[in-house]
Formats: C-alpha cells, sequence, structure tokens
C-alpha cells in the first residue's frame, strides 16, 4: 500500500475537477445522497474529509448541523479551508488533522459519522471502524461511501476497462496517472458487500440494506451504533 497522505497531497490539485469529470458531474448527488443517511444529527463527524465536499454538502442538506470534517493530508484540508470560507461555512465546519485509525475526539461526542471513498486509504480499516463505532454516541449514525466493482455480467467487464485503463490514462495527463491506478487496484482488493458489512458488525454497528448507486459501482453503507442494555434502560 502507498503512502495515502503524500499520494492525497500531489493529487490535490486537480482532485475536484478529476472527480467531477470521472463520475459524470455525478459526485455531488452521490454526497447528496449520503448525507441524507445522517438526517437528523446535529452533531457530524466527516472523516477523510478531503476538499470538505461532503462536509459541505452535509451543511447544506442538515439544517443546523455542525461538522467537524478530519483528513490527514495537509494539502487536502488547505484547500477544504478555502471552500469552506469561500462558501461562508467557516461558522459551521471545523477542520482537524487526523487519520481514522486514531481519532482524537471523546468516547460519543458525536451523533453522526461519514466518510467517502476514505475507507479503503486506511491503514486498518477494522480499527478505523472501531474508532467511529466509539466517536459515536449510543444509536449514532454512519454512513460509508466507496467504490465497488459491479455484480452485472455485462456492465461489469465495461467498467473494468474504464477504471483499469482510462482512469489512469487521463490522471497520467495530470502527472497523476500512478495515483489513479492504485484507486483502480484498491477498490478490486478491498472488501465489498457481504465482506465489508461484516467488518462493520464486527466493529459494532448494526448494519442496514447498503444502497448502490450507479449499477454499483457506488455503495453507500449505512448502520448505527449498537446500545448497550443501560442506554437503553436510560432511554426508558
Ligand atoms: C478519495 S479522497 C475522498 C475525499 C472526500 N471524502 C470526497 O468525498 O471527495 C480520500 C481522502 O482520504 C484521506 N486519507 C488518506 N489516508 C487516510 C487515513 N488513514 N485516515 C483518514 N483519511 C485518510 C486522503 O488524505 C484523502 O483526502
Amino acid at each position: 500500500m502507498p503512502d495515502t497522505v503524500k499520494l492525497f497531497n500531489k493529487v490535490a490539485e486537480h482532485y475536484d475537477a478529476l472527480n467531477t469529470f470521472f463520475s459524470l458531474g455525478m459526485d455531488r448527488l452521490w454526497r447528496k445522497r449520503l448525507s441524507d443517511q445522517i438526517r437528523g444529527a446535529g452533531r457530524v463527524l466527516d472523516i477523510a474529509t478531503g476538499t470538505g465536499e461532503v462536509a459541505i454538502e452535509t451543511v447544506r442538506n442538515l439544517k443546523g448541523c455542525r461538522v467537524v470534517g478530519a483528513d490527514p493530508s495537509a494539502r487536502m484540508l488547505e484547500l477544504a479551508g478555502k471552500k469552506i470560507s469561500a462558501t461562508g461555512n467557516s461558522g459551521r465546519i471545523t477542520l482537524a488533522r487526523c487519520g481514522a485509525e486514531h481519532l482524537p475526539f471523546k468516547d460519543g461526542a458525536f451523533d453522526a459519522v461519514t466518510i467517502a471513498f476514505g475507507i479503503r486509504n486506511t491503514a486498518d480499516p477494522s480499527k478505523s471502524l472501531s474508532e467511529m463505532n466509539r466517536v459515536l454516541r449510543p444509536g449514532g449514525r454512519v454512513g460509508i461511501m466507496e467504490f465497488a466493482i459491479p455484480r452485472n455480467k455485462f456492465f461489469a467487464p465495461v467498467y473494468l476497462f474504464y477504471f483499469r485503463n482510462f482512469l489512469p490514462f487521463i490522471g497520467s495527463l495530470f502527472g497523476t496517472g500512478t495515483e489513479y491506478k492504485y484507486l483502480s487496484e484498491s477498490t478490486s482488493a478491498f472488501p465489498q458487500r457481504e465482506s465489508f458489512i461484516k467488518l462493520m458488525a464486527d466493529a459494532g454497528f448494526r448494519t442496514g440494506k447498503p444502497i448502490e448507486l450507479m449499477m454499483g459501482i457506488v455503495i453507500i453503507y449505512t448502520g448505527a451504533k449498537q446500545m448497550s442494555s443501560t442506554d437503553t434502560a436510560h432511554q426508558l
């Protein structure tokens, strides 16, 4: 696995434009769908926030919530900071420099946690899921969006060709071919669907039905932190 922080520091400059190009402009809708899954949350943590797209979409979509955007890449956070102030969201979004494996937040500090296209980049996805669970209050919701390989036997080969060849080629025109090759290789190798849901359950989440977007090239996994019997008694 490459040093993903270095990798994202390098792709940061063209990151938003290439995302919109490769997703045919659908990325904004995907992020809105993700924030729809945590409706009602007041305190939100967006991990692997990158240039802040999910954090900004979340404050647009969810009235009154506040978001902490966390990411280990200094360059991505710098761009996020500029975008957050340009969109007038500095009062509702704060940024923190940290990786998903060690979150510098108290137990139960958030009502919801999101992470888009980030869990695959962490050194230890299981540890990251446990950390997400720890910082959530009991019953708090999690939304995890990640790329996947579609299952449709006609669409899958076409998509794989696009993903393994076209994407790195276009990336190379911006000096980031190797990085986009990493995207396709890491997606193929990462646990998907049932395997990923099992990782979430092992980390202490009650999992929901995953939402497949664009014929399964993107999946939103949802869940909630299991409540202990003491938590349930306090609610009664
Ligand atoms: C593909 S970008 C996703 C950015 C954003 N969530 C979005 O939807 O556009 C992946 C992000 O994961 C971050 N990242 C890399 N290693 C990480 C880690 N160990 N923990 C959390 N985030 C990490 C990168 O710095 C990068 O900003």
